[in-house]
């Protein structure tokens, strides 16, 4: 398509501001500013390599508004006038990258623990039990207006410090959207009860910021269109959505950012790979069909689904986050006719959402230099001497390391031993539900030819082809495999693994046990009953599925899925063997239990190739071992190994 023709790419007036097109990286906590909250040079790295990617208009992260009762410790503050010389370098760096800046201000109100805010009770609208367990305090009238007061002043510095605006953030359960939300405001004053009272704080918020702050100065609001869900309606309606919409729009707003949910509907926030990418749009156009007032559509967008949301006039913006950090470059690639180079996210959330739960850094699992300026310097630096580089494994480690190697000059070759590229990332995307791994199995081909990468299919790398190629650096990537726990092994004729079924299409019957309640046995029984339906029981001996998995909202994806689909989960139990069509487990208790099953896959996990990648040890100058085949993870260990051997040579 023609560079014109995407409305992607077209300016829109947003209050005093013209943006050059549509797109708008969404507020993302990037946990690099010290505790204090001081602007320091990460982050005017971030920011501004973000708004070289052509993105029209960065909304900062959630910068709390006070020391005191605000919010988490390492976000951003501007608490004093000393805190503005730090924002004032960032604000300038962005704006003189064509961008322009608003910073989300927030309270986070009951939505926070007491030992992140220095031993206080978290305060909110009405008291509540929040997720953390802890009962939360009713604000007094004189928080309320200390609180607005602190926004207030907020604002005002960051005007100060050369800001185009701010957006007021009374979204995703922080105290604002407490306020505005039936569900935690049970308030018998001005602040409770109607729309127009529980919007007040906001209103207030919002009048006294444009009294200071004045008419030249951005002024957005994000609400969420999503609180009720399922059993859970006792939170905003949209007709409530609405009419907040219609009175911001009155007052004077500039844009209406719309999202998700509040906290206990959190994936509505951030939707995983398991969740439709337009989540939000439905909603969304409702209130965009209410007002004139610019409005934004955030969560799973990337460039074909904004483009046609903006066509069909569903939304006027198109809030991005986890797509800039997959690639900051998208703007621009598009701009100059390169979607097919955009790196799409994956919606795995290990980097982004897993590292904002324990307040670590924001990093990737595609893109191993977001937040590391040097680090991408090195990977766009050409090397000064050429190697000849070969990898083994078409795998994601593999083709990341050989595309990278590439990309900065070596001369490379790939080996795959079978006929397509993609390893253990083609049997990951073959159930719908993950189909956000194609893409990225796409992407890397794509490269890779790109890059002039020379690719041998269907040939298994030996010792006698690397010694005849003589390679300068060698790259093992040569992955995991599955294994079956030796105490079942004897029943192995009638055990499959996963792989067997997704990729070897092998005939299950209709009673399915799948054993092992990782994520790989989880995708398996949901796959199975939801796409073949099939009668799937899934066992494991943890006291849940999805234990320890540190991406929570990919794991609530999944608990929630399982029992949609009809699985059915046995936990506490040890697979024991299988046997004239009985599946034996044993309990807790050491009481035997049986199953009938027509089949029974194990998915008791995979074992890196550390012997036969061992066999690859010496063949050249440099050998590294990269991905599965030193330690089984996942596709950020895939990646991020790549990288820190091509970078090493
Ligand atoms: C069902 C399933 C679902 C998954 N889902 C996810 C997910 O949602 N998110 C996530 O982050 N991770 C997921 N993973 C894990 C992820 O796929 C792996 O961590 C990742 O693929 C490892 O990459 P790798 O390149 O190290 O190895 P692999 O992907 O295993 O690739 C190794 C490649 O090397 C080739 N090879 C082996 N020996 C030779 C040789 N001698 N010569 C030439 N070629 C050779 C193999 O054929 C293979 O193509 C999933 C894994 C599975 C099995
Ligand atoms: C790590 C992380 C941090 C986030 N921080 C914020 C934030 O500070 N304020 C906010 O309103 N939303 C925040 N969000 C939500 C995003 O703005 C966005 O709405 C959501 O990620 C869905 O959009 P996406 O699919 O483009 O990522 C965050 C999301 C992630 C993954
Ligand atoms: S970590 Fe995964 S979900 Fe997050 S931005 Fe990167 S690719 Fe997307």
């Amino acid at each position: 398509m023609a560079e014109k023709s995407y409305k992607l790419l077209e300016p829109l007036k947003v209050g005093p501001v013209t943006l050059k097109n549509r797109f708008v990286f969404a507020p993302m906590g990037s946990w690099y500013a010290p505790p204090d909250g001081y602007c320091n040079q990460r982050l005017i790295d971030h920011y501004t390599r973000m708004a070289k990617g052509g993105t029209a208009l960065l909304i900062g992260e959630f910068l709390r508004v006070n020391d005191t009762d605000s919010a988490y410790a390492a976000n951003m503050a501007i608490l004093n006038n000393r805190y503005i010389y730090g924002y004032a370098e960032l604000a300038d760096s962005v704006r003189e990258e064509g961008a322009c800046f608003v910073f989300q201000i927030g309270h986070a109100g009951g939505n926070t623990r007491s030992d992140q805010i220095g031993g206080l009770t978290p305060i909110s609208p009405s008291p509540f039990v929040n997720i953390d367990n802890e009962l939360t305090r009713e604000m007094t009238l004189d928080d309320i207006n200390r609180v607005e007061e602190e926004f207030v002043a907020t604002a005002s510095r960051l005007q100060i410090a050369g800001f185009h605006g701010i957006e007021i953030h009374a979204a995703h359960g922080y105290l604002l959207s407490e306020f505005l939300s039936p569900r935690y405001n049970h308030r018998k004053d001005g602040y409770g009860g109607s729309l127009e009272n529980r919007a007040r704080m906001i209103l207030e918020v919002y009048d006294k910021i444009r009294a200071k702050c004045g008419p030249n100065f951005v002024i957005g609001v994000r609400v969420n269109v999503n609180e009720n869900f399922d059993g859970h309606m006792d939170g905003l309606t949209m007709e409530d959505v609405l009419s907040f919409a219609k009175i911001m729009e009155a007052r004077g707003i500039d844009y209406i950012s719309c999202t998700g949910a509040d906290i206990i509907n959190q994936k509505a926030s951030v939707p995983t790979m398991y969740m439709t990418r337009g989540y939000n749009i439905a909603n969304t156009y409702i209130v965009k069909k209410a007002v004139k007032v610019p409005v934004m559509v955030a969560a799973g967008m990337d460039v074909k689904i904004g483009e046609q949301v903006l066509q069909e006039g569903k939304a006027d913006l198109i809030g991005i986050a986890r797509g800039l950090v997959a690639d900051p470059d998208m703007p621009r690639k598009l701009m100059e006719g390169r979607i097919e180079d955009i790196r799409p996210c994956i919606r795995g959330g290990i980097g982004c959402a897993s590292h904002a739960r324990f307040n670590k850094t924001l990093a990737c699992e595609l893109n191993p230099c977001i937040g590391n300026k040097s680090m991408e310097i090195m990977a766009e630096s050409p090397v000064i001497r050429p190697k000849k580089v070969l990898v083994i494994g078409g795998g994601p480690g593999g083709m990341e390391a050989a595309r990278l190697a590439a990309h900065r000059g070596h001369k490379v070759t790939l080996y795959e031993k079978t006929k397509e590229l993609g390893g253990r990332l083609i049997e990951a995307s073959i159930p719908d539900f993950k189909e956000d791994i194609r893409p990225l199995i796409t992407w890397l081909k794509t490269q890779l030819q790109k890059e002039n990468v020379e690719v041998k299919l269907g040939v298994e790398a030996t010792a006698e082809v690397i010694k005849k190629e003589k390679p300068d650096v060698l790259i093992v990537a040569i992955g995991a495999e599955y294994t079956i726990p030796t105490e079942v092994s004897k029943d192995k004729a009638n055990i499959m693994v996963p792989e067997e079924v997704t990729i070897g299409k092998k005939k299950v019957g209709e009673k399915v046990v799948v054993v092992g309640g990782g994520s790989i046995g989880c995708d398996l029984a949901i796959f199975l009953a939801e796409s073949q339906k099939k009668n799937v029981t899934l066992s494991t001996r943890q006291d849940m599925v999805m234990k320890d998995y540190d991406e929570i909202l990919t794991a609530i994806s999944i608990w929630e899925r399982l029992p949609a689909a009809g699985v059915k989960v046995k936990t506490g139990v040890t697979f024991k063997g299988f046997s004239g069509g009985k599946a034996t487990f044993t309990d807790r208790e050491g009481i035997d239990w049986q199953l009938d099953a027509d089949r029974v896959i194990v998915s008791g996990g995979l074992a890196p190739q550390s012997d036969a990648a061992a066999k690859f040890d010496k063949l050249a100058p440099k050998v590294y071992k990269i991905g599965d085949c030193v330690v089984v993870g996942r596709i950020w260990d895939a990646f991020h190994t790549a990288w820190r051997a091509v970078l090493d040579f």
